[in-house]
Order: structure tokens, then sequence, then C-alpha cells
């Protein structure tokens, strides 16, 4: 490639460069905790620089336009999706942008040979002393020690590029990062939250009593939600036939992990085909079904997703369980990522360790699963974070991989949250961005924010009712999350229906309360019943609550949405939400239209006509969808 360019061109590049004044690109303003500068490194140390390259077509509004071509149900290209290898080019930094940086490098002077470019094109690579990467990026390295560990790590405080350089360069390592491993996290100062550690702070599902006698009738699915009520509800009934072509994939982060004996016990009361049936497993980053520790808190997650989901698709479909993290380090979102996609993996820099899981784990897995997993079409989630827990920069990286798998054609479910308006643990914002049980302000969760992922809310049968009764938001035990996001702007799929939530039910609070910009992403986008789950749990039947229940039902039905369509030789549905926000949709769901998602102080928002953010569009009606999702391209 760079051979095709002109020699006139490099020429005038070279002169631009010359007279190209050096900006600062980054700065350290503190040092983390434990932190100490000891002295300036030595001049002839090595640096194994990386140049990290700016990737083209990351901004929201850009990646909005690309996901809308292969998922309006308007476009022509509808299910066109993406192969990976077509992502990864597509999103590969430009040539102009490898030749720039490696024209700057070989002009301050150094030999041709010593620059190499990743076979991703991502980063530029380079051997220099301290000495040359002071003079090259005009600024001083120091090295720093960790007193409760006594590790050593080298950094510098700022750096300065050349500003034609700038615009191609997301980042340099090592520069004035401390992703310096530290070992177990539980023993660094990191204010982190662990995925998946019970009592962490995420999205868990709520165990309210034992069930003593199981119903097997409808006549009580207002006190007992099982199979048979869900299948009543939605009008599930469809045996899979191209299941060998289909997957639905459940992600568990460890320690949660499922009990095969609490399946079989589930499996034996209400589908005893599915007696022996397990989960298909794919360890990440070392992830383990661990057997260690048995209770609630660490086996009611998988236990209440597996049983659910795999009754739901029934036998004849296999279901692919990705347990993410080993027991030591434990995982985040982050980690799946990387292993659905090799291309995150250094996607700004790659993980974060005060976020993310870092492997290879001295002290646990010794491997980093990179691109090691083909993901599922249906890929469904019961975890989450409040989305002020992270940086923008942060999710904004995150939900532009969303926008990627959605490109590869899979839809990615994620649960809404258990606490209304308020965040996990029940936790508000305050006015200077810390978040107690005493805030005011709303928290709204992550990813479900997220505009390229679909966020699962949670509903109710009413105290009372019967199975056909219209559902109401969830208001036993727990609440569904919804609201406005802080940080993502409304995508163009809910304009319509989000501004007309907003008119004709303008919420009665302050825009210091929530997110008023009427510019802001809504959600949930759907949702299906999350009260009186009947779950086997160690050994016993009990009731179970949260959007940790609804969101694997969702991902059961689209699994078997998807099943008709590949039937009929098409493609999976993927990203659905340009889809079902679409007015040919408009009856493929039950409106719910009462009940509220309290928090903060505060009643929350009312469910209504049409969308609304407590419910999103409504629950599914799956024959509907079947007949709508095949009719399309
Ligand atoms: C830098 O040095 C390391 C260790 O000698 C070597 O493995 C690596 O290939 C070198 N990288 C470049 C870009 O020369
Ligand atoms: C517990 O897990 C280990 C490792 O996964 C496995 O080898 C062992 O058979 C399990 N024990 C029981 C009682 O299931
Ligand atoms: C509201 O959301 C938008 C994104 O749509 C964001 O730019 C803005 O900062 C948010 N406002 C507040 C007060 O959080
Ligand atoms: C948001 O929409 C409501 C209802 O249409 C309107 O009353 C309000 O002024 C709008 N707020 C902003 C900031 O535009």
């Amino acid at each position: 490639m760079l051979s095709l360019i002109p020699l006139l061109t490099l020429a005038a590049l070279a002169a631009a460069q010359t007279i190209s004044p050096s900006v600062q690109h980054a700065k350290r303003h503190h040092l983390p905790g434990g932190w100490s500068r000891v002295r300036r490194h030595e001049p002839d140390a090595v640096l194994p620089l990386r140049f990290g390259l700016t990737q083209p077509d990351v901004d929201m509004n850009t990646l909005e336009a690309l996901l809308n071509d292969v998922s309006h149900p308007d476009s022509p290209n509808y299910g066109m999706h993406w192969a990976p290898a077509r992502v990864a080019e597509h999103f590969a930094p430009s040539d102009e942008a490898v030749h720039a940086v490696t024209s700057w490098i070989k002009e301050r002077g150094f030999a041709q040979e010593r620059v190499r470019v990743s076979k991703t094109k991502g980063w530029v690579m380079l051997n220099a002393s301290v000495a040359e990467t002071e003079a090259l990026l005009n600024t001083e390295y120091h090295v720093y020690a960790h007193e409760p560990s006594g590790k050593e790590h080298v950094a510098c405080d700022e750096y300065q590029l050349p500003a034609h350089i700038v615009p191609h360069i997301q980042m340099i390592q090592p520069t004035i990062d401390f992703n310096a491993i530290l070992g177990k996290r539980a023993a660094s100062t990191s204010t982190h939250i662990t995925l998946g550690q019970p009592g962490a702070g995420t999205v868990s599902p709520k165990l309210a009593a034992t069930v003593s006698a199981i119903f097997s009738d409808l006549d009580n699915c207002h006190q007992q939600i099982t199979p048979t009520c869900l299948r009543a509800l939605y009008g599930i009934s469809y045996l899979p036939i191209a299941a060998a072509k289909n997957s639905l994939g459940i992600v568990e982060y460890t320690p949660q992990a499922y009990r095969p004996t609490d399946l079989d016990m589930f499996f034996s009361e209400f589908d005893p085909t599915l007696v022996g049936a397990r989960p298909e497993l794919q360890s990440v980053d070392g992830g383990v079904v661990q057997n260690v520790t048995a209770n609630f808190g660490f086996n009611g997650e998988s236990n209440l997703d597996l049983e659910f989901a795999m009754t739901l698709v029934t036998a004849q479909q296999k279901v692919t369980l990705y347990q993410v993290g080993d027991l030591v380090m434990g995982a985040s979102f982050n980690n799946l990522l990387d292993a659905l996609d090799s291309t995150f993996c250094s996607f700004r820099g790659g993980d974060d360790p005060e976020n993310d899981g870092i492997y290879p784990d001295p002290s646990g897995y010794q491997g980093k699963d990179c691109g090691t997993i083909t993901p599922a079409n249906v890929v469904s989630t019961s975890y989450g974070y409040n989305e002020a827990d992270l940086s923008p920069a942060y999710t904004a990286r995150q939900c532009a991989e969303y926008a990627k798998l959605g490109l590869m054609g899979v839809t990615v479910l994620y649960s809404s949250g258990d606490n209304g308006v308020a965040g996990n643990s029940g936790v508000c914002l305050n006015p200077d961005g810390t978040q107690t049980t005493a805030g005011k302000i709303f928290n709204p969760s992550f990813p479900s924010t997220c505009p390229f992922v679909t966020a699962v809310g949670a509903t109710q049968v009413n105290p009372g009712a019967s199975v056909t009764d219209p559902e109401s938001a969830c208001a036993q035990v727990i609440f569904s999350g919804g609201g406005f996001s802080n940080q993502f702007a409304m995508p163009d799929y809910q304009k319509g229906v989000v501004t007309s939530y907003l008119t004709t039910n303008p919420p009665p609070y302050a825009s210091t309360i929530y997110n008023a910009t009427n510019a802001s992403r809504a959600f949930p986008d759907i949702s299906a019943n999350g009260a009186n789950y009947v779950v086997a749990v160690d050994g016993e039947f009990g009731l179970v609550f949260g959007t940790s229940a609804s969101t694997p039902v969702v991902g059961a039905m689209l699994t078997m949405v998807n099943d008709a369509r590949l039937a009929l030789g098409k493609s999976p549905i993927g990203f659905i939400n340009p889809t079902i926000y679409s007015p040919a949709f408009r009856g493929a769901f039950n409106d719910i239209t009462t009940g509220t998602n309290p928090g903060c102080g505060t009643v929350g928002f009312a469910a209504a006509t049409g969308f609304d953010p407590v419910t999103g569009l409504g629950t599914p009606k799956f024959p509907k969808l079947v007949e709508l999702w095949s009719q399309l391209k």
C-alpha cells in the first residue's frame, strides 16, 4: 500500500512536518494511591513503545448509521451483516494514519527496520531507549514505586506530539498510565466493582421466599411464574427446527455458578426431557463453574438464567454458557468482548485495570482470551453497572463494541436494573457525582443506556389477576430499572416514541433530578415478567425477582424468532432496536400502561400508553414477532 503513494506527496508531507508545532497529547493530573516517584529513569534503558492509532468511524452517529444500514427494516441491506473480518478491516486505522506516524518516527532519526506495524494496523511499535523516547515525545521518564506491593513502574507525567500527528494517535504506551499489574485485585486499593461477586452492588436477582408447593396450572401465575405461565403470557409455543445453525449465549461472571443438581431438579418439575442437559461451557479468561461455595448469592443468577432459558428454547436448542473470569481476578464485560472480538483487545488502549480483569493473571489464569469465541446469535447478560460508576471514555469504548457486534448480526440483551430510577443497591447520585442512598438524582444503569444494546425491564402479573389480564410494571420486591442516560444521546430509532412520551406525560421532576434535555437515550427498550419466578437453588425451590429473570426469557424468545428466520434461509435478527421501534412492529408488544419505577425518594417514571422509561415498548407477543420477522428480508 505504502509504495503506491507518489513520492511527490511524501516530499510535501515531510516539508509540512518540519513546521508542525508540538502540542501536549496527554497529561496525568495525579498519581494513583500508593505510588511515589523514586528517580529519573536510566537513559539507556529500552522502552517497548506502542503507538495506538485512531480508528475511523467509531463516533456514535457514524456507528448508528452503519448499524441502521443492516438493522433498519426499511434498509435494502437489512440482515446483510458483516463478517468479523469486514468489521476488523473497516475499523482498522487508515493507511494515511499508519503512513503519517511511521514517517514522523523515521524522520526523527529512527531506522526503517526499527519501526513495525501490527497486523491489524492498530499499533505502530518501536523499541527506543529512554533518551530517544524523551527526545521524540519531549518528556521525562521516571521510575515509580508502589509501597504496599514493592512493585516498580515506569511513566512520564505528560508528553507532546507534533500537531499533524495528533489526529492519528489515540494513545501511546508506556507513557502516563499506571496499568501496572498488582496481582489479585482484592488486595489492591482499586475501587472497581467486581461483576459476579455477591454483594458487589451489581444487578442480582432477589430471593423472597421458599416454595413448598408448585402450582402446575395457570390460575396462580400471580403468585408463581413457571415456564407454563410464561408460555401463556407471551404465546410461546414453538419447537426449534434450525437449531444446528442457531445459538443462544447466556453470560455469567465467576464466581457465579450454576449447580447441575439444581438444573435437574428444575427440569424434573417442568420438562423431564431436559434432565441431564447442560449448557455448553465456553470459558473466558479462566472462567469456571465453581462448586466451592454454594448459596443463593453464588448460584441464584446462573440457575435462574439457565433453568428458564434452557426450558423455554426446549431440549432441541443448545444453550451456550459464557463463563467469564477466573476465581482470583474475576472479570468484566470488556473481558467477554475481548473474547468475542479480537480487535477489541487493544481498541483504544485495551482493558482498564480499574474496571476489568487484567490477564494473564500471575496468581490465576495465565492466558488472555482474545477472539477465542464466535459470538452466539443472541447474547443475554443479567449483570450491570451504574452508568456513573464508569467514565464516559470507558462506556463509549464499550458501547462502540456493542455496535460492532450488532453489525456482525448479534443481538445483545442487558437487564435494565432492579431499583427503578435508582442505581444498583438503591444508590442515587449527589450533585458532586458521588452515589449514596440519600442521593436525590436518578442513577441510570449501564450498558442499558448504550443505544446499541437492547435493555430489558420487568413486569408483573398483578396480585389476584389472571394470566390473560394486562401486566403492570414490576412492583414486588424489585422495580424495573429505567430512565434517561447522562452519557449517551437519544438514538434516531427512539426519537418519535420518546418525544411522544415526554410530551404526553411530562415527568414532574426538575432538570437537576434527571436528564431532562429530551435528547438522551431512554431505557429500557422492552420488558417481560420479572416477579415470582420459581427457581431451583441449592436443593430448594424459591421465588426469585428481577430484570435478571426477564432478560434470559426475552433471549429465549428472540432465539426462537431467529430459528424461524434461519429455517427460511434468512439471517438472524441482529441488532433489533431499529426494527422493534419501527411502525411495522407497533402491534408486536403488549403495551404496559400501569405502574411506575420508584427510587431516589420519588415514584419514578410512570408507565403509559406507548413507550415509557419503565417497561419500554412492552412485553413480546411472541407469535406476532415470529410472523413479522419472518416477513422481513
Ligand atoms: C522489541 O524488543 C523485544 C525484545 O527484544 C522484541 O521481542 C520485539 O520484537 C522488539 N520490537 C520491535 C518493534 O523491534
Ligand atoms: C467440582 O468442580 C471440579 C472442577 O470443576 C470438578 O472436577 C469436580 O468434579 C466438581 N465436584 C462436584 C462434587 O461436582
Ligand atoms: C444529558 O444527556 C446528554 C447526552 O444525550 C449529555 O450530553 C448531557 O451532558 C446530559 N446531561 C446531564 C445533566 O447529565
Ligand atoms: C422537553 O419536552 C417537554 C415536553 O415537550 C418540554 O416541556 C420541555 O421544555 C422540553 N425540554 C427541553 C430542555 O427542551
